[in-house]
């Protein structure tokens, strides 16, 4: 089976030119002008948009349980969200619970993923215990396509893990080539911080803000960068919030250190604010690290720009409000930590970063697509349009006008965290591996087709 996408402008991390698309199969053939149509079983017209490579979203938390509780969106309903919205590659997190086995946690989300992704997928490892082999068990799951690993500075008891085991995990990936990424807060700080505030009757979701100061957020990168320099591995920043946790990766960049990192739409475009809200509403904001002050957004969006963040990822962690969110209405702590939003990435970073004038539409495609893809062992299969990759592509309408709700989206979610954003620019015909998966708003995948993407460790590629 071909198809020939026709009259198209492509969009790459470095160009920007109109262009046919041939698809062969899964791959891409051919990327040229007026390519013969006699040449393609099915022609796409594609005048007046853009053409994607797909998004890859390297951080969501699918079938996830988590605070007493389980992410609401499981691998089919992700996914497909996930496709509307224009992302056909995502990386959900497998958690090896302390005490088990990482091949047993590996085993648990190849069950939670097969015969329901509609999109391909990797995973990377929690890391909770290193025990007797937990390094030994590293490279196992890097043999498995399994290059990277995440690591919790913050939620004590439950997946911080302490400066040694981090320490011996990244000297572990300075051989084996694998990226630590890791959340960075100070969890110990933090905890004595939310006790204080439940033992002073301080229950509503503002205070889960109020309770983890942005120097808990910096304290944590400057003590990871430390723990790269010492041991000669890169370190990939989950959910960047802040402006002072960003000069440190800032400075330590200046310094030639190989730090990544990524925020996300939510720290980019909401405030401490929304998490302020009256009632119980600022549930529907409590995730970590909290929401800032909105002075921190400009700084991050300054971030994107200049290179100093290389990745928009979502954190995708949906908790229903009227059924789990609720389990927290006396206590904040008890709300379970998380927020959807894998549909809405490609659309709120190009209203809001993009046509507002704040990234260009090259470094778009580079934050959303290829950059993840170069990090995480992907490229150039995904993440790039060009002959040999896979026909992973986003024909997207630049002028399509689109209201985010919950009353709209496809994530299994009874809320939206932009619920009323009006956006321009949106997906409007989403292939995967040459199959049209959604097709002007219709779904027409089949759950279970994604793949497991054994991913390559990278070694010192990434620089
Ligand atoms: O609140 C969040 N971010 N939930 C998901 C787990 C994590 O820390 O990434
Ligand atoms: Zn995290
Ligand atoms: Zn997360």
């Amino acid at each position: 089976m071909s198809t020939l996408i026709r009259n198209g402008t492509v969009v790459t991390s470095t160009k920007t030119f109109h262009a046919d698309i041939l698809i062969e199969g899964e791959q891409i053939k051919d990327i040229a002008p007026a390519i013969p149509v006699e040449k393609a079983h099915r022609v796409i017209e594609a005048t007046g948009m853009l053409l994607l490579p797909g998004g890859i979203d390297v951080h969501t938390h699918l079938d996830m349980p988590f605070g007493g509780t389980t992410s609401s969106d499981d691998f089919e309903t992700g996914t497909k969200a996930a496709a509307f919205g224009g992302t056909t590659t995502l990386i959900d997190f497998a958690i090896q619970p302390k005490g088990t086995k990482m091949r047993d946690a590996l085993d648990t989300w190849w069950k939670k993923a097969e015969n329901k992704a509609s999109i391909d997928y990797g995973l990377h490892m929690i890391v909770t215990d290193l025990g007797e082999c937990g390094l030994e068990d590293m490279d196992d799951m890097v043999k498995e396509g399994v290059a990277s690993f995440k690591l919790f500075m913050a939620y004590p008891g439950v997946l911080m893990v302490d400066d040694a085991t981090i320490f011996q995990a990244l000297s572990r990936t300075a051989k084996n080539g694998a990226l630590i990424c890791l959340h960075a807060e100070n969890g110990g700080i933090i905890d004595v911080i939310v006790k204080r505030a439940i033992s002073e009757g301080k229950t509503a979701p503002i205070y889960h803000g109020l309770t983890r100061p942005v120097a808990a957020e910096a304290e944590a990168v400057h003590r990871a960068i430390a723990m790269s320099e010492i041991s000669g591995a890169p370190v990939y920043i989950v959910h960047l919030s802040s402006e002072e946790a960003l000069n440190e990766v800032r400075a330590a960049r200046d310094r030639g250190v190989p730090i990544f990192a990524e925020t996300c739409p939510q720290y980019l475009l909401l405030s401490i604010d929304d998490l302020a809200r009256p009632g119980f509403e600022g549930a529907k904001y409590v995730f970590t690290p909290p929401l800032r002050e909105k002075h921190n957004q400009p700084k991050l969006w300054d971030g994107l720009k200049d290179d100093h963040l290389q990745v928009v990822s979502t954190d995708h962690c949906p908790f229903c409000f009227e059924d789990q969110k609720i389990l927290g209405k006396d206590d904040f702590t008890k709300i379970p930590n998380g927020g959807p939003g894998v549909e809405n990435r490609l659309q709120l970073l190009y209203h809001h970063g993009v046509s507002a004038g704040k990234i260009s539409l090259n470094r778009f495609v580079e934050l959303v697509s290829t950059t993840p893809a170069r990090l995480f062992g992907l490229y150039p299969r995904k993440g790039e349009l060009a002959a040999g990759s896979d026909a992973d592509i986003v024909i997207w309408d630049p002028n399509a006008e689109h209201l985010i709700s919950s009353k709209t989206h496809h994530m299994r979610c009874d809320y939206s965290m932009f619920e009323g954003f009006q956006v321009k620019g949106n997906a409007h015909v989403v292939l995967s591996r040459g199959e049209v998966i959604v097709e002007q708003g219709k779904f027409q995948g089949r759950t279970g087709r994604g793949s497991f993407l054994r991913r390559e460790a990278r070694g010192g590629a990434w620089k």
